[in-house]
């Protein structure tokens, strides 16, 4: 086991005074997607944001074994960690180009691969990014943290609230992106956490419940709906290879 690209030991966030991250550990393997699951505003965004440092947190936080959680945001977006926010932030008046362009901070972006996994961005490339569907416009939210060689990416429920035939196609996208780099995912759809992720953790309550292998917990049907509130086994006839 080579070492984890992140580990966050005892990190705890607040927000405006108020306590949303309590005391979290866990680490993210240096390949692969690590699901983060949870029910609704259990501290799921908290968490990334602690990372990030955009939200106040103490604790101790690796990043390839040199430690971030002194350092200001845009030196740890610097040393090379992405971020997808939920609700997927695009410049809505700029077209698909100009939000790639804006999004673009190293010498050699990889355009190619970026084109090669969004061919329909490519042929949208002057449309405003506005007038997207809602999975053109994820689609674009994540080509923009690709574009950077990052060494971890940090994205936020990238399949919130796009029709299940797009869901798919997010989800080819982030399997194929994750083969060149790890993923810490926020995902409540547990068919793309199944289909995606080797491991898991579950937040409640501001705290890390569970840690372990992804499919071993969407396997075990009580043990997922104690922790969710949902049965994880993926529904007959819908398996998406
Ligand atoms: N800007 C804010 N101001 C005050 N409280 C906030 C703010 N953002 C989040 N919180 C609170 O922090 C807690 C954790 O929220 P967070 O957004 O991290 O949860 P989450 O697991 O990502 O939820 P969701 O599933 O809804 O995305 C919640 O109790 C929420 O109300
Ligand atoms: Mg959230």
């Amino acid at each position: 086991m080579s070492e984890p690209i992140l580990t966050v030991d005892g990190m705890s966030a607040s927000i405006g005074g108020q306590q949303v991250v309590e005391s979290v550990t866990f680490e993210v393997p240096s390949t692969g997607i690590t699901a983060v699951l949870g029910r609704n505003g259990v501290g799921k965004t908290s968490t990334l944001r602690g990372i990030l440092g955009l939200i106040k947190r103490q604790g101790r936080v690796t990043l390839a074994g040199d430690r971030i959680d002194h350092e200001p945001t845009h030196k740890i977006v610097r040393r090379g960690i992405g971020y997808v926010p939920e609700d997927r932030e695009v410049f809505a008046s700029l077209t698909v180009a100009e939000n790639f362009a804006l999004a673009e901070r190293q010498a050699a972006p990889r355009r190619e691969f970026v084109a090669e996994l969004f061919p329909d961005l490519v042929a949208r490339s002057k449309q405003m990014a506005g007038t997207l569907s809602g999975g053109q416009q994820q689609m674009v939210s994540v080509a923009r943290a690709l574009l950077n060689d990052n060494r971890l990416l940090l994205v936020d429920e990238p399949t919130k609230g796009l029709a299940p035939r797009i869901v798919g196609e997010v989800a080819d996208a982030l399997e194929e992106a994750s083969h060149t780099v790890p993923m810490l995912l926020v995902e409540q759809n547990l068919e793309v956490v199944r289909r995606l992720a080797t491991d898991a953790i579950v937040i409640d309550s501001g705290r890390v419940v569970h840690r372990g292998d992804a499919k071993e917990l969407l396997d075990d049907a009580a043990l997922t709906k104690r922790l969710l509130g949902v049965h994880g086994e993926a529904p007959a006839g819908e398996a998406h290879a």
